[in-house]
């Protein structure tokens, strides 16, 4: 059944800016954004990146970013740590929360961070010991859930050992990403139901890009069988830098329209984020990619 209540995660100053092609976006742009996000009643947002600039130099400001952003009671603010140096930058700027991040697909895990996905999970074992010291909560990513840019199908069950390992090694949720979008509601159930298996319903949340266009049709699915943490991106910005042709995630405005017709809350303020949408795609000169944001306009 539907859960009453959904968690979004705005992912856009992150995953939605990493990949924007052209000038690096300054500073105070991605700052603004996430204030707009927390001010439309966003509780969780994940800000800002601590990887090699060489890899994604958008996310190069991070601990600019983090020093930068306004800290509203009530919101957390999370980057992403591959490693122990990125944990060192998160803890150095004040970050409240961190993620790690692995693959189900042993082919995206070497493009992504030039390792395997052992040496990957090895890597996070002492990344979580420091952040549990440091007080700092760590969320766990699984990439190419539904699917792999370079290895095709991916088994549920490689999707649930690698899920499992990160909930064992301390994670509080793992994010399971569909990081082509590639999925369909079919296969976002099954996959589900085999990470089911291994971690709590309420310790999973979907992340899902739009690339083919089912992003919301797969969410619909997952709700229904009770996942309640959603990964959004306001105006469906964004994509992923190792996996070409990865449009963005799905957008928040489409997910709060569904939730709020399923009477599902979220806290949040959908017109407040529409407006937020419109400005940032007016501020990178981009395409608005949330259909809810283009039918309600901006107030
Ligand atoms: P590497 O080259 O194997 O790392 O990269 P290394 O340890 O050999 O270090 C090489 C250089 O990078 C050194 O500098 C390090 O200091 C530096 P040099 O001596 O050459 O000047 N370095 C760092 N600098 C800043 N911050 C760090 C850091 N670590 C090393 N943390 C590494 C390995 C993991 C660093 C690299 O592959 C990397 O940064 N990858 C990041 C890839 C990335 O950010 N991808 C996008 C995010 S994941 C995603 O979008 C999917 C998700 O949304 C879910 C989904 O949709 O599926 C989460
Ligand atoms: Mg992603």
């Amino acid at each position: 059944s539907f859960p009453q209540q959904v968690r979004i995660v705005e992912v856009g100053p992150r995953d939605g800016l990493q990949n924007e092609p052209g000038p690096i976006i300054p500073t105070e742009t991605k700052v603004e954004l996430i204030n707009r996000l927390a001010n439309a009643g966003v509780s969780h947002i994940e800000a800002a990146s601590f990887v090699s600039p060489k890899w994604v130099p958008q996310m190069g400001d991070a601990a600019a970013v983090m020093a930068g952003i306004d800290r509203r009671s009530g919101v957390t603010y999370s980057a992403l740590t591959p490693n122990l140096k990125g944990l060192e930058g998160a803890i150095a700027a004040n970050t409240p929360e961190v993620a790690v991040f692995a693959a189900a697909s042993e082919a995206f895990s070497q493009k992504n961070i030039n390792c395997s996905i052992a040496e990957s999970l090895e890597r996070f074992v002492p990344v979580m010991e420091q952040a549990q010291a440091a007080g700092i909560r760590v969320r766990g990513y699984v990439s190419t859930v539904l699917g792999c840019p370079y290895a095709g199908d991916i088994a549920p069950a490689q999707v649930a050992a690698v899920s499992r390992a990160l909930m064992d090694m301390g994670c509080y949720e793992v994010s399971l990403g569909d990081t082509i979008g590639k999925g369909t509601p079919l296969k976002a159930k099954q996959m589900l139901e085999a990470v089911a298996k291994e971690v709590p319903m309420d310790r999973i949340a979907a992340h899902f890009h739009d690339t083919y266009g089912q992003a919301l049709a797969n969410l619909y699915a997952v709700l229904e069988e009770g996942v309640s943490v959603i990964d959004s991106s306001t105006a469906g910005l964004g994509g992923c830098p190792y996996a070409k042709g990865a449009s963005g995630n799905v957008a928040t405005e489409d997910v709060l329209y569904l939730l709020e017709g399923l009477g599902i809350k979220t806290g949040i303020n959908l017109q407040a984020v529409v407006d937020t949408g419109h400005w940032i795609t007016r501020e990178l000169g981009r395409h608005n990619g949330s259909k809810v944001a283009q039918a309600l306009g901006e107030c």
